[in-house]
């Protein structure tokens, strides 16, 4: 029988939504965010390259490139530019793709900008075209043309900017047009973090949230955050309610997965939605290759959650793969499940099942 999504399951509700939530995420996440490189743990490369970026722009008494950051949400794409920010020493101004509707509005902000400031834009393939248009001469010749006047009389101005800096991050690269994507002198991918990683992440946030936790309990909540720390983090306030009502006030091992299995958060950090989405591509789609349309329609999601949110974490923690034939569930994923994978042979045979039945519809018709 084919599965369906439940009402209860929906994505808006989920605990392990790796997107920012005001109410979850906004008092816990700016106490926590590090304000140095020292205190930004793991992604080494990009540290690494950027430390270089930042002294040769400091040696120079230059504005650094502008940089784009992109990858997965919740992997503190925002507290790298504030970092960015601090350790040039320059002001940092905070907005977003969809808080800029009019140009009028991007103008405001760029006109209010100071020399060697670090302007940074969330979610900027979500600014629309005509904003856009303005960001391209500001980019390039940090000047902005405005038109004054209408009819005959209105005339255009160019207006000179301060030699900022665009940090500009997404989870979708590929949605940012061409001619924006070429402005960006640096383009950094943030990757999913390790348990390891993850688990010096709880650690430190622990100290500064001063919530006791031992090392199997930070590498308990580590192991399940699918390799993000928004969600790491999220876990930790709640195992604390845990370990407060039902333990010594010590997130221990046992406290971290009391709790985690309360949430139904796996073993892994799959959630009801990651479980229902693979068993929807075993039962309805024989384990795939399935394109991804097909799922989508099949669980209620739309493609891009799907592709932005479920499978990078399924991916890496290998129970899905995509081939150029479309999505499968791995080896892995069946074992994850207990679920039976077919024998090629028996899978071979279901398919040509699938066409004769096909065959015999189109016939009948
Ligand atoms: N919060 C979000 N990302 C972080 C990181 N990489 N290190 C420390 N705290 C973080």
């Amino acid at each position: 029988m084919a599965i369906q999504f439940s009402d209860e399951m929906d994505y808006e509700n989920r605990l392990v939504t790796p997107d920012y939530t005001e109410k979850e995420d906004a008092v816990v996440e700016n106490s926590l965010r590090p304000r140095t490189f020292d205190g930004y743990i793991g992604q080494e490369k990009v540290k690494e390259n950027l430390k270089v970026y930042i002294d040769a722009a400091k040696g120079r008494g230059e504005s650094i490139d502008h940089i784009l950051l992109y990858g997965p949400p919740g992997l503190g794409k925002t507290t790298l530019a504030g970092i960015i920010a601090n350790e040039l020493g320059v002001n940092f101004r905070v907005t977003s793709g969809p808080a800029i509707e009019k140009q009028g509005d991007l103008v405001a902000i760029l006109t209010n900008l100071n020399d060697g400031d670090i302007l940074f834009i969330d979610e900027i393939h979500r600014l629309s075209k005509t904003v856009e248009e303005i960001l391209y001469p500001a980019l390039e010749d940090n000047a902005i043309d405005i038109i004054i006047g209408k009819g005959p009389s209105a005339r255009s101005i160019r207006l000179e900017l301060p030699k900022f800096t665009l940090i500009g991050a997404t989870t979708r690269a590929g949605q940012l047009s061409a001619p924006l994507r070429d402005r960006f002198g640096v383009i950094f991918r943030l990757e999913l973090y390790s348990p390891d990683e993850l688990s010096t992440i709880v650690k430190r946030s622990a100290v500064v949230l001063d919530i006791a936790i031992d090392d199997a309990g930070a590498h308990e909540i580590a192991v399940r955050s699918r390799g993000t720390p928004r969600i790491a983090n999220r876990f930790l306030k709640r195992a604390r309610d845990f370990a407060d009502v039902l333990g010594d006030g010590v997130i221990t091992k046992e406290i971290a997965d009391l709790c985690l299995a309360k949430m139904e958060v796996d073993s892994l950090g799959l959630d009801n939605i990651d479980r229902m989405l693979l068993r929807v591509m075993i039962e309805n789609f024989n384990g795939g290759p399935v394109g991804i349309e097909a799922i989508a329609a099949a669980i209620g999601e739309e493609t891009i959650t799907i592709e932005d949110i479920y499978e990078p974490y399924l991916m890496q923690v290998g129970f899905l793969a995509r081939t150029p034939r479309g999505r499968i569930v791995t080896h892995l994923g069946y074992k994850h499940l207990g679920a039976e994978q077919e024998e090629p042979q028996q899978k071979i045979k279901n398919l040509q099942q699938e066409i004769d039945d096909s065959q015999q519809t189109i016939d009948d018709f």
